[in-house]
């Protein structure tokens, strides 16, 4: 892939991030997913990919828009597989709270996990640890190698975890350890990627949650060293029915990050929508100014690059709300 192509795709997350900022604290989670879902596709329309969703909104029959298999961008080449999450963090913004951001991966055809959107078991580290812990590891061990990797005490060590009845055990099981366990209430790729940050304070993310927010979220640690492993959660026969659909036929399979994405070359792109630890969120300003942050990412050199942009906004019409 161009490495332009990193600065083009930056221009689709502040689309979806300005378009679902307007929407912030109106109580209105679908508005602003629907928002964020228009911005996005009608800015992949400017870039010269040809792109194909490979895990994002839903399939074509529950989802009008970046549907499994929608095809993306203007150009015949480069041929790439994209993961969307237009809003990450949907209620966030309904309820006017932190940390929301736009945000997606692409990769080279082939080379992201197309799956169906439901659940996903994570995990993840950063660098140091990385290649040392495995899924199925109980958690108690998991903290003891990071803890070790990470030169750390284990009293140090801070374990992210999202708060939900299903993580009760994990949180008790951290806890138990003399870890410190970090809740959050929404938004799993926010909390993944800090994950990988070693300067975050950070150690481990662990849990369940969105299949898509896993596949961009894997994008974003395989740019910052770190390691991911994950396994599909079908809960119900329709769910695994939709995985063998897809090609997906051993169901218990650990995902290494290799499997979630493949080679070397992967871009990950977000756009803060409301503050949040990685990024700050839309501010709209005097005289219809907006300015936005964002974070873009390249596996293949590893660069880390913070985009700050001013955008006049009667000049972008379809991102001003009716
Ligand atoms: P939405 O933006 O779709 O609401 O997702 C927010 C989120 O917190 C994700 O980050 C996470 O992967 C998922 O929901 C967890 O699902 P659930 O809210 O059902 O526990």
């Amino acid at each position: 892939m161009d490495r332009e192509l990193a600065l083009e795709v930056v221009r689709v997350t502040e689309a979806a991030a300005l378009a679902s900022a307007r929407w912030l604290g109106r109580g209105k989670k679908n508005e602003a997913d629907n928002a964020a879902t228009s911005a996005m596709r009608a800015m992949f329309d400017s870039v010269a990919i040809n792109g194909t969703v490979v895990i994002g909104e839903g399939e074509l029959d529950e989802a009008p828009m970046l549907y499994i298999g929608e095809k993306l961008g203007n150009a015949d080449k480069p041929e790439v597989d994209v993961a969307v999450d237009p809003l990450e963090g949907t209620t966030i913004v309904a309820k006017g709270h932190n940390n929301a951001m736009a945000v997606l991966a692409i990769a080279d055809r082939g080379n992201l996990l197309h799956a169906p959107d439901m659940y996903m078991e994570k995990l993840v580290v950063g660098p140091r640890a990385a290649g040392k812990v495995h899924l199925d590891d109980p958690l108690e061990k998991v903290i003891e190698v990071v803890a070790d990797a990470n030169n750390k005490r284990i009293s140090d060590v801070t374990v992210i975890i999202q708060e939900r009845e299903r993580h009760e055990h994990l949180i008790e099981a951290a806890r138990n350890m003399g870890a410190r366990v970090k809740l959050f209430g929404d938004g799993d790729v926010g909390a993944a990627i800090t994950a990988a940050m070693p300067e975050s304070g950070i150690d481990i993310f662990v849990g369940i949650g969105g299949a898509p927010e896993g596949v961009i979220s894997a994008a974003a640690v395989k740019c910052l060293g770190g390691d991911m492993q994950a396994r599909l959660k079908p809960y119900t026969d329709e769910e695994r029915e939709r995985c063998k659909k897809m090609g997906i036929t051993d169901l218990d399979q650990v995902l290494m990050l290799d499997d979630l994405v493949k080679g070397d070359d992967a871009i990950f792109a977000a756009t803060g929508v409301s503050d949040g630890e990685l990024l700050r969120g839309v501010r709209f300003l005097a005289d219809d100014v907006a300015e936005t942050d964002s974070l873009v990412m390249r596996s293949k050199t590893g660069t880390v690059r913070k985009i700050n942009a001013r955008h006049n906004i009667p000049n972008k019409p379809h991102l001003v709300m009716e």
